[in-house]
């Protein structure tokens, strides 16, 4: 299939200054002034990765996905539209304002707008993030993931699976639908909660140190109200992160050490052990659902579920155990 990542994101929010603090003092990210109510931020070296625009406050703008080329944008357009999406190619002057060579645009069964792009333009000077981080965990592996909330999960799993081509990660079925995406090695770049709202749950940065992440978690202690997970580790990509409330009705999940898989042989599977190994307590939720999600993660933990790390050498190694007693 043509898709290879999450290229970008485009929110709605009249909140701009609020949105231009947050991305630069906390996240890290480097504003690019774009005029007007728009503003751009860029994580890397492509000219930008999220996009404010402050005319409305309508949430999630728009997911803009990256094919190669020219050829697969053309193929991914004619499968759309075989299957009756209705699909527009966007004009010179979009092009320009995603700065990207191509796009097109399409809209999910349920309205949300996606855009499919090539060629993304390169910016002449080096990334200065907006405080002194190592940098986001981007390249193949994209901008991050997107979470969304939704009405029917069974509703849009064929156009997410079976016309865009995007690869079931794992899934779980209750107490609702939960399904999580592949079209790289990233874990997921795309999920659905089937929650009932139709609404941008969360999106999701990588950073390229635990530090980074700490340092963040600090800063966003110090802000009354701005943590909404506390500190946690996810059972199914592995990433430590937290997450924080936004000036908009959604979250961005701020992470660390998310797994690398392989798209070649991984199988798609239901999981049972809950969204978090440990943490990620959601502050903003009532005491009863709070307590559900803490009793998954306390009987997880009960039963030793936890996840080898690879930069660690294991406990009660032989070799460096004869290594240190010859020392
Ligand atoms: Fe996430």
């Amino acid at each position: 299939m043509e898709i290879t990542a999450l290229g970008y994101i485009g929110i709605n929010s009249s909140q701009i200054d609020q949105w231009s603090q947050m991305a630069t003092g906390l996240l890290g990210m480097q504003q690019v002034d774009r005029g007007g109510k728009m503003r751009a931020f860029r994580m890397d070296d492509r000219k930008q990765r999220l996009i404010v625009d402050g005319s409305s406050d309508a949430g999630l703008a728009m997911m803009g996905w990256e094919v190669p080329s020219t050829a697969e944008l053309d193929q991914l357009a004619g499968r759309l539209e075989s299957h009756g999406v209705q699909v527009v190619r966007g004009s010179r002057a979009l092009a320009d304002e995603r700065h990207v060579t191509e796009l097109i645009t399409f809209a999910d069964p349920t309205g949300n707008r996606l855009e499919a792009f090539c060629k993304p333009e390169l910016a002449a000077e080096s990334f200065k993030p907006g405080r002194p981080i190592s940098g986001f965990r981007t390249g193949a592996l994209g901008m991050g993931h997107v979470v969304l909330n939704v009405e029917d999960v069974e509703r849009l799993l064929p156009f997410y699976r079976d016309v865009l081509g995007f690869h079931v990660s794992d899934f779980g079925l209750k107490p609702y639908g939960l399904y999580f995406f592949h079209v790289n090695g990233r874990h997921h770049s795309f999920a659905m909660v089937g929650s009932g709202r139709k609404a941008l749950h969360h999106f999701m940065v990588e950073l390229g140190s635990l530090d980074d992440v700490g340092q963040g978690y600090d800063l966003a202690q110090m802000d009354e109200g701005r943590v909404a997970y506390t500190l946690g580790r996810h059972t199914n990509d592995h990433m430590t992160s937290f997450y924080v409330n936004t000036p908009s009705d959604f979250f961005i999940e701020y992470g660390w050490g998310g797994r690398v898989i392989d798209p070649e042989t991984w199988k798609p599977h239901e999981t049972f052990d809950g969204p978090s190994l440990w943490g990620h307590e959601r502050l903003y939720m009532p005491e009863e659902q709070r307590k559900r999600l803490r009793d998954m993660r306390l009987d997880a933990a009960a039963r030793g579920v936890r996840v080898a790390d690879p930069r660690v050498p294991p406990l009660n190694c032989a070799w460096l155990d004869s290594v240190i007693a010859r020392e």
